[in-house]
C-alpha cells in the first residue's frame, strides 16, 4: 500500500508521519509506506526531510499552469504514478479541484488546524482568539469537495490561554497535530489492511 504525502512548505506533519511510518514499522504491520512526497512548490522545506529519509519527492509548481484544473491534472498524473491507497494533505496549501477530490475519493486526507466545523478557511488561531474561544484544536478529515468539511476522522484539543497570540496557539495546536495525524493514518491502514486481508 503506498502512501503519497502532498506538501506545500516545512513538512513538520509529513515529517512526523514519516517517523511513525519507521518507528512503527507500517511496512511490516499494514504493508504500507511512504512512497512519495509532492509539492507544489520548490522551495518547500519538506522536499529536503523526505531525502534524507530516502523518500521520492517531486515538484508540480501550481504557477507553470494556467488553470487550477490543468494544474490538478498534472498533480494527479505524478500521484498515479505510485498508485497510491492513500493520499495525505498535509500543510498543502492549494484548494484542490472536484475533479481531483473525486479522483481521491475516500483515499483523500487533510489535517485542519481548527476543531472543525468550526473556523475552515485559513487564519484559525487568530479567529478563535478573537471569539474568546476557551479551547482550540485540530482536525483529521477525508476530503471533499466542500471544503475543510469532509468526515470527521480524528480531533484534538488544546487550551486558548488568556495571554496566547496566533503564534503560541498555533505552536500548541502543531504539537498536536504532530500526535494525531500519524495516529490517524495508522488507524486508517488498520481498517482498510482488516477488510483487504
Ligand atoms: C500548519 O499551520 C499546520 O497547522 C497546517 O499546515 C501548516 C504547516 O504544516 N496543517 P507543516 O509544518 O508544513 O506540516
Amino acid at each position: 500500500k503506498n502512501i503519497v504525502i502532498l506538501i506545500s512548505g516545512g513538512g513538520s506533519n509529513m515529517a512526523a508521519i514519516v517517523r511513525a511510518a519507521e518507528r512503527d514499522r507500517w511496512s511490516g504491520r499494514f504493508g504500507a509506506r511512504i512512497a512519495a512526497v509532492v509539492s507544489n512548490k520548490a522551495e518547500a522545506g519538506g522536499l529536503a526531510i523526505a531525502r534524507t529519509h530516502g523518500i521520492e519527492t517531486a515538484v508540480v509548481p501550481h504557477k507553470e499552469f494556467p488553470t487550477r484544473e490543468a494544474f490538478d491534472e498534472a498533480l494527479a498524473k505524478v500521484v498515479d504514478a505510485h498508485s497510491p491507497a492513500l493520499v495525505v494533505l498535509a500543510g498543502f496549501m492549494r484548494i484542490l479541484t472536484p475533479g481531483f477530490v473525486e479522483r481521491y475519493a475516500g483515499r483523500l486526507v487533510n489535517i485542519h488546524p481548527s476543531l472543525l466545523p468550526a473556523f475552515p478557511g485559513l487564519n484559525t488561531h487568530q479567529r478563535a482568539i478573537d471569539a474568546g474561544c476557551k479551547v482550540a484544536g485540530v482536525t483529521v478529515h477525508q476530503v471533499t469537495t466542500e471544503l475543510d468539511h469532509g468526515p470527521i476522522l480524528a480531533q484534538a484539543v488544546v487550551p486558548v490561554l488568556s495571554d496566547d497570540t496566533a503564534a503560541t496557539l498555533a505552536g500548541r495546536v502543531l504539537a498536536q497535530e504532530h500526535q494525531l495525524y500519524p495516529r490517524a493514518i495508522a488507524e486508517w491502514l488498520a481498517d482498510t489492511s482488516s477488510h483487504t486481508s
